[in-house]
């Protein structure tokens, strides 16, 4: 893979309280990597003005809030967040068929795409049993991405463990957005289930998000760079 496609595929999650811890990230990796996610903290903090500097700057958007409702709430959250002018936006698979069909088609027509969150990986079997979900959590990812395609979803969210598993079963065009990625004897902080960025793209990921690894690096930049490098190893 060429060092631009590279940097295309390179997804920084903003995961800060405000504007004003955020926008000197902003600032600095801007041109140098591909995208910037928007969560639910800062988003809520801030709202849809952030969304609509970042995108003004020419910067493009992983709007990360995880839509689950009814359908025709969830179809005005996708259309309200296409209008902002956002890549990339999601919702939970488990909303159901109906919510996703509905996203799908808010999306339509416009350059936002809709992808699924399968599976919270903060829930392990034994916690989507509590929740009344029996199967094993690698089935029920599978399950649920195969209906995302079905209702024409763009892509999933998912864990780097499932990547290799969901690229060979749902076909070279459904994007797979991972995070959870760590570079080689980089600090796990709280993620259970790691990959290194070669590792990820290896098995299949479209994009890969990084958050503290280049956040929180003492040379932000510098920890841009070895990424990128090592995804095209
Ligand atoms: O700092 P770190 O690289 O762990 O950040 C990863 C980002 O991806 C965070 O914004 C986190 O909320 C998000 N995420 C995740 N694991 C998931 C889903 C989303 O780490 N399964």
């Amino acid at each position: 893979m060429k060092i631009e496609p590279a940097q295309s595929r390179l997804v920084v999650a903003l995961d800060f309280s405000n504007r004003q811890a955020a926008w000197p990230v902003v600032e600095l990796l801007r041109g140098i990597v591909g995208m910037f996610k928007v969560g639910k903290q800062l988003f809520t903090a801030e709202g849809p003005v952030l969304v609509r500097e970042v995108v003004g700057a020419g910067e493009k958007v992983f709007l990360d809030l995880k839509f689950h409702d009814i359908p025709s709430t969830v179809a005005g959250a996708v259309a309200a967040a296409a209008s902002l002018g956002v890549s990339l936006v999601n919702v939970h698979a488990s909303g159901g068929v109906p919510m996703m069909e509905a996203a799908a088609q808010a999306a339509g027509g416009t350059a936002t795409r809709v992808l699924a969150v399968t599976v919270l990986t903060s829930l392990d079997a034994a916690q989507l049993q509590a929740v009344g979900f029996a199967e094993p959590p690698n089935c029920l990812v599978l399950r649920l991405a195969r209906l995302a395609l079905t209702c024409g979803l763009a892509g999933v969210v998912a864990p780097p463990t499932e990547v290799a598993l969901l690229r060979k079963e749902l076909g070279p065009d459904f994007i797979i957005l991972t995070p959870g990625i760590r570079p080689p004897g980089a600090d796990r902080q709280d993620q259970a289930r790691v990959a290194t960025p070669a590792q990820a793209i290896r098995d299949g990921a479209d994009y890969i998000v990084v958050g503290r690894p280049i956040t929180k690096a003492a040379d932000p930049i510098a920890a841009v760079r070895s990424i990128l490098q090592q995804m095209i190893e």
